[in-house]
Formats: structure tokens, C-alpha cells, sequence
């Protein structure tokens, strides 16, 4: 008989096909078990009907414990009322494997600690499954994205000298002899050295911050991609990121369909994403809406923000959720910016850069800008940034030989599955998030 997988099962209607999987959970009515399988392709009901498998096949369907590992085969029928269309007509199985132990994650309902104790076996369950399967299909529309534009993948390191976005949130580590390094915060520096060489390329890999706080939005160890361009603009900057967001929103929209709706996902504000046009405003028309919202509703409790102030979560969450898709804020004031942002010619206390807070209260989930490419400004600011200036010298050699202006961003992606599943929490968007809170397991 012909092993298949749960994903593919509508081929097979009507023929007897064998299973591999595991048990998720059982009942029972006398005379037919209901057996609900897993093979990690994804989730079908198996009824087995008294008489129509062996007699002790059928007595030992009955005592199965969860997370019992097993071939089942029989035909496959479809079902309107199974949450996949179809099942699987049982007329055999056999016990792979029995769990030594009662198994932990039991249909009830757990508290979020103990299921993220238990993340090794919770990524076995319906929500995890769900997630890190549009997790998963974001990766690859991503390296589709950037491939089909003539994109080069560029790896940076993650041990680095450089501090690129602040010092107050590195994780340094012990080398040799006394010498010190951090696990890098973004890839952007070594990005740019490589938009030198190869006009477009992209990182794409975990970055490290050591966030002191407990939020819904931050993780000690995320994943990141830069995009960065030779002679990309600002104004270029900004229609790459909507370009790829729309698109990244589109595929998940394609392809995981039934993923979103296992989340209970609304995809109606995905929609409206997948179709780009997103809004632009500057910071100063954002405090100024800011303000006006923190005054007309107070029961907000929203602080009223002078200009130069940064955003916190609130005011974000307050901003994205006037906009039915995402929505970029642009050139906020150089003094609460990293060193490398280049200065708004029209403007030159603010930067050429932008956040795109995703709507429905969501937040940032990119950050980006132009470079400065002047070999003397970038100097100036290394220095009022307090940043060592050896360990920059290959920095600065970019704007040496032949400096050009160029641009790029920084997509978290652990940010955009929250956003794309609607999770209340961003340690759901990773296998195994590393929080303030939470190393294990
Ligand atoms: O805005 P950030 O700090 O920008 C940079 O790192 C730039 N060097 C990027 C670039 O221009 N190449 O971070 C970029 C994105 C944020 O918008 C957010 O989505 C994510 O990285 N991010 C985090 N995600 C999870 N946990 C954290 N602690 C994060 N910090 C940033
Ligand atoms: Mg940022």
C-alpha cells in the first residue's frame, strides 16, 4: 500500500493508502474509535469501525495513549465536516512506538509557562504547527523576493567588534587574551560592505540584543534581514519595503491558507496589505497626530510627546491602528538614531529614515534608512556617538574608495509573523524563543 502525507491527501480519495504519524487525541462510541492523527504534514481524523480492521487492532485502538507513535491505513473519504475535507476509513494499523510516559500537553488547557517549559513537545500542537509553518513559508518567499531581483545572499558574521544600533543592549563575549567581542545586533555594516561588491545583497540571520525588559515585541536572539543597495534612495528605499511586505503578505495569503485559519487569523487587514499603497507620514506629523489623539481620547492614557521625543509601544500601537495597512513614519529626529543615517538635506535635524509600523496596533517591524556616504560626516558622528574609532576603520574604508549613497533596512521576522498570525506574543513567532525571562529549553 502507498505511504502518503496528510497534506497531500485529496489526491487519494477513494483509495486505500497508508499513514505514518502519531497520535493527537482518541474518543470512543462502543463500536467505532475516533482516532485524530499528525504526521507532521498535517492533522486527519482516522474512525475505525468494529469489524472492518482485526479484531485485536481494533481492541488495542481503544487503550492507544496520546503521542503514540503508528502506522494506520485504510481509505480515504471525503468528509465535509472533518477540518481538512477528509478521513481516513480505517482497515488496519500498527504501534510504532508507545510512550514510555504519560505524555504532558493534554487536550486541556495549559498556562503559557508550561507550554513553553514544554516547547520541545508543544511544537507537535495545532497553534505551534500552524505558526512556524508561516514562519517557514516567509523564509522562502523571502529569498524568492530578493532572488528574483537579482539580489546576492551575503552572510555577516555574528561575532563582531562593532556596535551598530547603540551600546546599551550588547551581549559581549569573551575571546582570547583579553579581547572582547559582541554578538551582532544587525548585519547592516558588513550589508553595506557588500552592496559595494556585489551592487544589491540581503543578510539573513539571528542578531542578539540584550533587551533588560519584558515586552510582547522583544527577543534576545531574533532574526533579521538587511537588504542593502548601492545608489538606492530614500524614496527607493521606502517602495522596496512595501514591495516586499506586500508580498511577503500575499504568499502567506496563497499558500497558507489553512494555517491562518487554524490561528483564527481575521485576513481581512491582510487583504488590504497584500495590496501595497501604504501610507506615508514624517515623525513631526506623527507627534502631531499623536498628540491631537492623546488629548481627544485621555482614556487612552497616551503621554503627550514633545518633538525630539522617541516612541514607545503605545504611541506606535495608537498611530498604526488609524491606517488599514501598514504605514511608514519617516525622518525622525538624528538625535535619537543610529550614527550612520544620513541627514535630510532639506532638514538637517532629522534623518533619511523610516519605521514601518504594522497596522492593527501592531508596531515597527522594519527599521531602515540611507547611509551617510561622506567620509568626514560619518567620521563626526562615530565620534559624537561615543563609538570607538579603530574598530570602524574598515567601516569608514567603504566611504574611501569610491563612496556612493546607498540605503538599505532591517526586516524582523519574528515580528512579521506576529503580525501576519495575529499573536498575542512575539515567543510564539520562533521554535524556541530566548527571552529576559526564558532560556530553556
Ligand atoms: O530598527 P532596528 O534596530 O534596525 C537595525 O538594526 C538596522 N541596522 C537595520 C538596517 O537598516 N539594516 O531593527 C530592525 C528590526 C526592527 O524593525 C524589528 O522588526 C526587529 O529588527 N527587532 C527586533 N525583533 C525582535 N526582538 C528584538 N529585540 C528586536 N529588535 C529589533
Ligand atoms: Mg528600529
Amino acid at each position: 500500500m502507498q505511504r502518503v502525507f496528510i497534506e497531500e491527501i485529496a489526491r487519494y480519495e477513494g483509495q486505500a493508502v497508508l499513514l505514518r504519524g502519531w497520535l493527537t487525541n482518541r474518543r470512543s462510541k462502543g463500536k467505532i474509535h475516533f482516532l485524530q492523527l499528525r504526521d507532521g504534514t498535517g492533522f486527519i481524523q482516522a474512525t475505525a469501525l468494529k469489524g472492518e480492521l482485526p479484531e485485536a487492532q481494533f481492541e488495542e485502538a481503544d487503550h492507544l495513549p496520546q503521542e503514540t507513535a503508528l502506522e494506520v491505513w485504510g481509505v480515504v473519504r471525503a468528509d465535509h465536516r472533518a477540518p481538512g475535507g477528509y478521513e481516513l476509513a480505517v482497515q488496519g494499523l500498527r504501534v510504532i512506538a508507545r510512550p514510555s510516559r504519560e505524555y504532558p500537553i493534554t487536550p486541556k488547557e495549559h498556562g503559557v509557562d508550561f507550554l513553553m517549559d514544554h516547547r520541545h513537545l508543544h511544537l507537535r500542537h495545532r497553534r505551534a504547527w500552524a505558526t512556524l509553518r508561516v514562519r517557514d513559508e516567509l523564509e522562502r518567499a523571502i529569498h524568492d523576493f530578493f532572488h528574483a531581483r537579482g539580489f546576492v545572499r551575503l552572510d555577516a558574521p555574528i561575532l563582531t567588534p562593532n556596535a551598530v544600533e547603540g551600546t546599551t543592549d550588547l551581549f559581549e563575549v569573551d575571546l582570547f587574551d583579553g579581547e572582547k567581542a559582541y554578538l551582532s545586533q544587525s548585519g547592516q555594516l558588513y550589508a553595506e560592505a557588500g552592496a559595494m561588491a556585489f551592487g544589491k545583497v540581503y543578510t539573513f540571520g539571528p542578531t542578539f540584543r540584550a533587551e533588560r525588559s519584558k515586552t510582547r515585541r522583544h527577543l534576545l536572539e531574533f532574526w533579521m534581514i538587511e537588504p542593502e543597495v548601492a545608489f538606492m534612495t530614500h524614496q527607493e528605499n521606502l517602495k522596496l519595503q512595501e514591495e516586499l511586505v506586500a508580498y511577503l503578505v500575499g504568499r502567506v495569503l496563497e499558500k497558507r491558507r489553512l494555517e491562518l485559519e487554524m490561528l483564527e487569523r481575521d485576513t481581512q487587514p491582510l487583504e488590504k496589505a497584500a495590496q501595497g499603497g501604504f501610507p506615508r507620514i514624517t515623525y513631526t506629523e506623527a507627534v502631531e497626530r499623536l498628540n491631537r489623539i492623546a488629548a481627544e481620547k485621555p482614556e487612552l492614557g497616551l503621554t503627550p510627546l514633545a518633538w525630539g521625543e522617541d516612541f514607545g509601544a503605545p504611541h506606535e500601537a495608537a498611530l498604526s491602528q488609524q491606517f488599514d495597512r501598514p504605514v511608514f513614519v519617516e525622518k525622525y529626529p538624528a538625535a535619537i538614531k543610529a550614527f550612520y543615517m544620513q541627514p535630510d538635506p532639506d532638514d538637517p535635524r532629522v534623518v533619511l529614515n523610516d519605521d514601518l509600523l504594522a497596522h492593527e496596533g501592531v508596531g515597527e517591524i522594519i527599521g531602515g534608512s540611507e547611509r551617510i556616504h561622506d567620509p568626514e560626516l560619518l567620521r563626526q558622528k562615530i565620534r559624537e556617538h561615543g563609538l570607538p574609532e579603530e574598530v570602524f576603520d574598515w567601516y569608514m574604508d567603504l566611504r574611501l574608495f569610491g563612496s556612493v549613497p546607498h540605503a538599505g533596512f532591517g526586516l524582523g521576522l519574528e515580528r512579521t509573523v506576529r503580525w501576519i498570525c495575529g499573536l498575542e506574543h512575539i515567543r510564539e513567532a520562533i521554535p524556541f524563543p530566548r527571552m529576559y525571562t526564558r532560556m530553556r529549553p
